[in-house]
């Protein structure tokens, strides 16, 4: 069964750049905010493991810090290697509150 639970507030994400990572379900999330809607991804690069919130984010995409590997936020596909995919979550936004979907 799943569920959404809160973990964070709107004024919590980065408004460019970066994202904001959260533990959550036992893991870390990192959420982006794109335009005017949020993503939210496994903050492990599937590389070799560096924080994606800590990433570059430019129009959806973010870059990872430590060896440039990119990730579309929206479908978590690898654009270096196809074979690769991050877990992505749904969100939800209620007022002021946004919430994750595992
Ligand atoms: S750890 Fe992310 S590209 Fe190497």
């Amino acid at each position: 069964m799943s569920s959404f639970l809160k973990v964070a507030t709107l004024g919590e994400v980065p408004e460019a750049d970066r994202g904001l990572v959260v533990e959550a379900f036992g893991r870390y999330i990192a959420i982006f905010k794109v335009g005017g809607s949020f993503h939210a991804v496994d903050n492990r690069c599937l590389h070799e493991g560096a924080s994606l919130g800590d990433g570059f984010l430019d129009g959806g995409i973010v870059t990872c810090p430590w060896h440039g590997w990119q990730y579309d936020l929206a479908s978590g596909a690898c654009i270096n290697n196809p074979k690769l995919k991050l877990r992505t979550f749904p969100v939800r936004v209620e007022g002021d509150d946004i919430l994750i979907e595992i």
